[in-house]
């Protein structure tokens, strides 16, 4: 098997063997290629694609390059989620504890901030103490204890994925169907869930922007999983605006906190129980969406989802006290308000842009040596088709200086588009995708 004639054959828009997708991971992975020889081959991926079929090896040897995580020991059926990366999308914090609450065990391997969307470990983190570092057995032990952990993607998963993820992150070759599909899928087969809710984002913040790209990589990463053996559903969601109001870390935690003690809700709550229905379902402990949801709402309104989110930020050596003092989290120093420059509705907003903001605001990474600060973001104070009059306040920032705020609020007034005539809220939740159909909401 040699590197040089595979990348010669996808740059013919030939079909590649599993024998040879397996070599290219593997020898990826052990670091037994050069990196010239990976990018060539990612491009000649994004240019020329994938076969089903070379999608699903791709994605099996990426997921076999590394451990094969075993969650047998738990008892239940073991469920995660997944979304494509949003902006102030924090449904993670909201729906994990409900899911726990209502039974069903939730172990889950998150991811940190990518570009211009955030991550939840970097949110966790912004409680004090909080760990996402668990050997595998502590995970596993503490699933079984309390039925809920949210923990790091354990420092062998998917190795061949943290490789390619790299050099696509550097060579324009992230927006690849093939290789979004297999990168998300290939750490969540390893992470060993049995049944797996995706979130696929779509709009101006999304890695796919139109509804049609977005149902086709949720078909894709469904196919995968289920030819895995695994249950899998996707819920095809809105990115055009970001989900919660508030983006940023520690505000990000606050905004998930006033969810489950009832005091908020609106778009992140609705597409929470839309998500953690389907968890429900996916795995089996309800026979519909409905009462899937009418399960979750009724671990809300009795503060059982707040409790068990309290449990894991003890368990995982967090400050409880978060959840009863949403003040306790890290704050800004510098807290300003940013007003409308003129009367009108919301039209639309540049979602990526909003979170390229808050990621130069200090909320994100633009090198992976940053430190992300915890306490900066902003906070939204209108939605898509919301009314708004000249001067009344658009966002309130928080920032680590004034020099920032200024910036920041020019930046806030460039993303957020405002209009003479009336304009419609955007819809939540645009399809939903199974193993044999769709459904367009
Ligand atoms: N998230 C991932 O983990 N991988 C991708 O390729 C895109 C989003
Ligand atoms: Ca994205």
């Amino acid at each position: 098997m040699d590197i040089v004639s595979i990348i010669e054959k996808k740059k013919l828009k030939k079909t590649l063997t599993q024998k040879e997708i397996v070599y290219f991971a593997d020898s990826a992975a052990r670091g037994a290629i050069e990196k010239p020889q990976i990018a060539a081959l990612l491009m000649a991926i994004r240019l020329n694609g994938m076969d089903r079929r070379e999608t699903v090896w791709l994605t099996r040897a990426m997921a076999e390059s590394g451990d094969m995580a075993d969650l047998s020991a738990i008892k239940g059926i073991p469920v995660d989620k997944h979304s494509t990366g949003g902006v102030g999308d924090t449904t993670t914090l909201i729906l994990a504890p409900l899911v726990a609450a209502c039974g069903m065990p939730v172990a889950k391997m998150s991811g940190r901030g990518l570009g211009h969307t955030g991550g939840t470990l970097d949110k966790l983190e912004s409680i004090s103490g909080f760990q996402v570092e668990l050997s595998m057995e502590a995970f596993i032990a503490q699933v079984q204890r309390i039925g809920l952990a949210v923990i790091g993607q354990t420092r062998n998963l998917a190795p061949a994925d943290k490789v390619f993820y790299a050099i696509r992150d550097v060579t324009s070759t992230v927006d690849s169907l093939p290789l979004i599909a297999s990168s998300i899928m290939s750490k969540k087969l390893a992470s060993g869930a049995k049944a797996i809710v995706l979130d696929v984002k779509t709009g101006s913040g999304a890695i796919m922007h139109t509804l049609a790209d977005s149902i086709t990589l949720a078909q894709t990463m469904v196919r995968i999983g289920v030819d895995a053996g695994r249950r899998v559903t996707a819920l095809v969601t809105d990115m055009g605006e970001p989900l919660g109001s508030h983006v940023g870390n520690a505000l990000e935690v606050k905004e998930a906190i006033d969810v489950l003690a009832g005091r908020v809700t609106g778009p992140l709550l609705t597409v929470s129980l839309a998500l953690g229905g389907q968890m429900l379902l996916t795995a089996g402990a309800t026979a519909s969406a409905r009462e899937a949801e009418a399960k979750l709402t009724d671990a809300l309104v009795s503060g059982r989802g707040l409790e068990k989110l309290r449990q894991m930020i003890t368990a995982q050596h967090g400050d409880p006290r978060v959840c009863d003092d949403v003040t306790l989290l890290p704050q800004a120093g510098v807290i300003m308000d940013v007003a409308a420059p003129e009367d009108g509705y919301i039209h639309s907003m540049e979602t990526t842009r909003l979170g390229n903001l808050a990621q130069r605001m200090g909320a994100g990474r633009l090198e992976e040596s940053d430190v992300i600060d915890p306490g900066v973001g902003f906070v939204l104070h209108r939605r898509v088709g919301d009314a708004v009059r000249r001067g009344e306040p658009l966002a309130t920032l928080h920032c680590r200086s004034r020099a920032d705020a200024e910036t920041a609020a020019k930046g806030i007034r460039e993303a957020v588009h405002i209009g003479g005539e009336p304009a419609k809220p955007v819809k939540l939740i645009r399809a939903l995708v199974t193993a044999d159909r769709v459904r367009r909401y």
